[in-house]
């Protein structure tokens, strides 16, 4: 069987270094040897309440932020989950294969209806069957995601098992495909870091604010004074130096942590470094992106229109399989 790849991710306005490292930069590495599918999933995000204003730019700043991260439009298909209304056909098809016990035992549905009290909306409880759609319909068969995102793939499985058990066998059954970083945590350095829980660090930031993000975080919390031997492997700053600083530096951080040679502040500042000398370059790719918008816009548009092809072949096989006509 071919490979194939299919991951998405949701327009929240900004895109956090847990997603660049989590699952972005895990994208990159798969462009050459998979068929890739990036989906930004407008219709997924529309499960909590937003800003219709500003809704539009959100997703289009998604697909720039990407590209600047460095997925090329032309290797994959980047595309916008809502120019593909086969998704959300798939999903009701789906729906009624989900079971409820499944989709009452997800995580992200029982934090995020803690989050949104007040709407807890039936598109937030079948989120996860949309995600099955969005997967299955190209027929994906790795799915590039943080450690999050691991327990909806299972799901996924559970409900391609389901449908090739009922209606004969068309879906390949996929498996997760975990990053380096699996699950990067907040500035807090408790939480995951996300933009709901405000702990993050986005890849639009300014040095500046970078600095005071950085220099915010909770280190190892035992190590009160400078003249305190630190804890690395308990130290939420010094885990981030593992993905932005060269090995031989953090090394050295770490010796000199443990020994009170380096202090935290220091070893942030060497931090700041590092992250900035990520972003950088993919601000600036941003900046040389949006000088050329409407080329991009065509390859978006383009690259719907042949997901859609797909999507609507998979959808007559569906429907022929389930006496749908
Ligand atoms: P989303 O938009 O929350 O996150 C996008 C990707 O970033 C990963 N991620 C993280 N990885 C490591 N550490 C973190 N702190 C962190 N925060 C986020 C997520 O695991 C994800 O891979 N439901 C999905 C979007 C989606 C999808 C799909 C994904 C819709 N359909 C089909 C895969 C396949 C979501 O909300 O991701």
């Amino acid at each position: 069987m071919n490979k194939t790849v299919f991951s998405g991710i949701q327009p929240s306005g900004e895109i956090h270094i847990g997603n660049y490292l989590g699952a972005i930069q895990n994208w990159i590495t798969l462009l050459d040897s998979y068929e890739c599918f990036f989906c930004i999933v407008d219709y997924h995000a529309i499960t909590v309440k937003y800003d219709v204003k500003d809704f539009q730019d959100r997703v289009w700043n998604a697909i720039i932020d990407n590209i600047a991260c460095g997925i090329d439009p032309e290797k994959s298909r980047l595309f916008i989950q809502s120019h593909v209304p086969e998704h959300t056909e798939l999903a009701w098809i789906l729906n009624s294969i989900a079971p409820m016990g499944d989709l009452e035992r997800m995580t992200q549905y029982k934090d995020k209806s803690k989050q949104h009290k007040e709407n807890i909306n039936a598109g937030l409880f079948t989120y996860p069957v949309l995600q099955t759609a969005d997967i299955i319909l190209y027929k994906a068969t790795h799915v590039p995601v943080g450690e999050d995102q691991v327990q909806h793939i299972e799901f996924a499985r559970r409900i391609v098992k389901s449908f090739n058990h009922r209606f004969g066998k068309i879906f390949p059954e996929p498996k997760e495909l975990l990053s380096h970083a699996p699950r990067i945590l907040g500035l807090d350095g408790k939480a995951k870091m996300s933009k709901s829980m405000g702990n993050y660090i986005a890849i639009g930031e300014t040095r500046e604010v970078l600095q005071k993000k950085v220099m915010s975080a909770v280190t190892d919390e035992k190590r009160i004074r400078r003249n305190d031997p630190g804890d690395p492997s308990i130290c939420n700053v010094f885990s981030l130096h593992q993905f932005f600083t060269p090995s031989e530096k953090r090394d050295e951080i770490e010796t000199e942590c443990k020994r009170a040679g380096i202090g935290c502040v220091d070893c942030k500042k060497l931090l700041i470094n590092g992250i900035w000398a990520t972003l950088e370059p993919i601000q600036e790719k941003r900046t040389t992106l949006l000088k050329d918008q409407n080329r991009l816009r065509e390859i978006i548009y383009e690259n719907g229109r042949q997901c859609k092809q797909i999507a609507e072949n998979t959808m007559g096989q569906v429907k022929e399989q389930m006496g749908i006509r």
